[in-house]
Formats: structure tokens, sequence, C-alpha cells
């Protein structure tokens, strides 16, 4: 009998209780596949040696950059790139899957109070 079981990044993003608090749902290689519920802004920050992918499962999401900002809908997706400073705004809640080497911290160069550790990130997901 397989133990291999699917997984559902739309209902663990669904399942989460704290804002800004994302949860890995799966190691590719090097990378964490990660899940989040997002409403308002994170802060200000770059992550100088890794890339960031932000997918939308639903709502939208806006990722300023100092270039300009780039505005996602469900399904849509960016990637940030290393050394690029940003900061995701969600005008309303927003269910999100990213992307990110194991080494990428959650506000990149900055630390406030959204900031969460990766042992934070790690926890098992709501009902699990
Ligand atoms: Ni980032």
């Amino acid at each position: 009998m397989s133990t291999a079981k699917a997984i559902s990044p739309a209902s663990a993003a669904a399942a989460l209780t704290e804002l800004w608090s994302p949860r890995v749902l799966a190691e590719v290689d090097d990378a964490y596949v990660k899940v989040a519920k997002v409403k308002g802004n994170l802060a200000w920050h770059a992550h100088p040696d890794e890339d960031e992918l932000f997918l939308v499962l639903r709502g939208h999401l806006r990722i300023e950059m100092e270039a300009g900002a780039v505005e996602l809908g469900p399904g849509e997706m960016y990637v940030v790139p290393k050394g690029v400073r940003h900061n995701p705004v969600a005008d309303e809640e927003c269910h999100l899957l990213l992307i990110e080497k194991r080494s990428t911290l959650h506000t990149g160069d900055v630390v406030t109070e959204k900031t969460r550790s990766l042992d934070e990130q790690l926890r098992p997901l709501p009902g699990e």
C-alpha cells in the first residue's frame, strides 16, 4: 500500500490561522515550498543571495519594488530576483504559495515583529 499522499496548497493556506506566518509544505532539493495567508504589508527587505517565488492561490498580491510594483491575481506568479528590495502588500486577505531556498530568511535583511524563524515555519500545519 502506498503512503504517498497528495498535498493541497490551497487547503493548507486556507487552514492557516496566523497572518504573515509561512509554513513549509514540502522540500524540493534545497528549496522549501511554503504557504502563507497574508493581509496588509510585510516589510521592505531583500534577499541578497536568493530568488523568491510568489504564486497567488487566492486573492490579490502587490509586490512593491523600487522600480515599480507587480500585481498578481489568482494563478499568477512572480519571481523576485535576488538582491531586489521588495514589500508584499495585500489589501484584502490573500493566500500564497512561496518557493524559497532553505537559507532564505523570512524578512531578508531586516527584522520586524512579523519576522518568523525557520522553526516557526516548520511547525505542523493546523489540523495535522
Ligand atoms: Ni522576500
